[in-house]
């Protein structure tokens, strides 16, 4: 089984990209061949700094090899190192009806938003696309914002296979009964139930651009000024608290055993604790959590010329599937 996603470098990973992705990501390398790849492709859309956008990609990397993710058993690359995914995107938006893009929640989002939008952020699922079938991926681990996207991948397939292979059957888009499987195999999404369930330090979703991040890497310092200044409402320390929309609660349930939680939670709901008690109680299971990650983060920033090695490798090794991929592609169209 063939696994791949893409993590945005689009700003320092934080608890939410953890319970998110990445945690799933490097549960999964157990279970087949894993590809991840740092989307940074993807950040130039919204990263328009290149001191930060390299920081943000060299943290991404960092955060994925500090969480354990095995070089030895996966393979770890940066997409603009493989220029593969350049060159599908533009045969794959050949094919894209502009309609599916408009209709994108990402970019219907941000013009919502006011923000004014550029060819990237509109072409950004088809990018996005090019990534995933490349790959041939079996399974596409993700977050519950990017469903729609792989929904218009799978539709985005089936049509190239349609169009340019021969007897091809959007019945059987895998060819398993038929035995004339496409060009592109169709992936499948999995998606991440916890993602919505991350509440930043202000009750909105946990989200770089709302500036309410638990930052996985900061120093103790930033990490306590973080949740000790989590929002909380005025709820007397003898009363019992309310647990809905609490940003405060709904961390300590993501970050406590389900043991630990039961106590936590019956505390909550007696009364007794303040506030102040539960974010000292949610300081501790933070470096419970991640404290071996941030320890060998520490030892792995000594090491520069490692982490780029490990990049350089996987881009080689990407680039070989991703190559040969993209020869199949070329034929199919006439472009060989
Ligand atoms: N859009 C994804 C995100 O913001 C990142 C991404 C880019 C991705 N390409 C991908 C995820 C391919 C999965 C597969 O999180």
């Amino acid at each position: 089984m063939r696994i791949l996603s893409g993590v945005q470098s689009s700003g320092l990973l934080h608890l939410g990209n953890y319970f998110g992705a990445i945690r799933q990501f490097v549960q999964m390398q157990e279970e087949g061949e894993g590809f991840y790849f740092i989307a940074n492709l993807h950040s130039l859309t919204t990263v328009q700094d290149p001191a930060k956008l390299r920081e943000f990609t060299l943290d991404a990397a960092l955060t994925y090899l500090s969480f354990g993710l095995d070089p030895d058993r996966s393979v770890l690359f940066r997409q603009s190192d493989v220029p593969e995914h350049s060159e599908l995107f533009w045969i794959l938006g050949s094919l894209v009806p502009l309609s599916h893009l408009e209709r994108a929640h990402s970019y219907k989002d941000k013009l919502a938003k006011g923000i004014r939008p550029d060819f990237g952020l509109l072409a950004y699922p088809v990018l996005m696309a090019a990534d995933i079938l490349l790959y041939g991926a079996d399974v596409v681990p993700t977050g519950k914002d990017q469903k729609q996207h792989l929904e218009l991948t799978r539709d985005w397939a089936i049509r190239f296979n349609q169009t340019y292979c021969d007897k091809y059957d959007p019945a059987d888009p895998n060819g398993l009964k038929n035995g004339r499987p496409g060009v592109f195999k169709i992936p499948q999404a999995l998606i991440q139930k916890e993602t919505e369930l991350i509440l930043g330090v202000d009750g909105q979703k946990m989200s770089k651009s709302y500036g309410n991040t638990i930052d996985l890497f900061a120093s103790d310092k930033k990490v306590k000024k973080a949740i000790m200044g989590i929002k909380t409402d005025s709820t007397p320390i003898e009363s019992p608290k309310p647990t809905e929309g609490s940003a405060l609660y709904s961390l300590l349930q993501v970050l406590a055993s389900e043991d630990d939680f039961t106590q936590i939670r019956e505390s909550w709901l007696k009364g007794g604790d303040g506030y102040g008690v539960f974010k000292l109680r949610l300081l501790e299971l933070f470096h419970a959590t991640f404290g071996e990650a941030r320890a060998r983060r520490a030892e792995l920033e000594k090491e520069p010329d490692y982490v780029e090695q490990v990049l350089l490798q996987g881009a080689l090794r990407a680039r070989e599937v991703a190559q040969a991929q993209l020869s199949s592609v070329k034929r199919a169209v006439g472009l060989l």
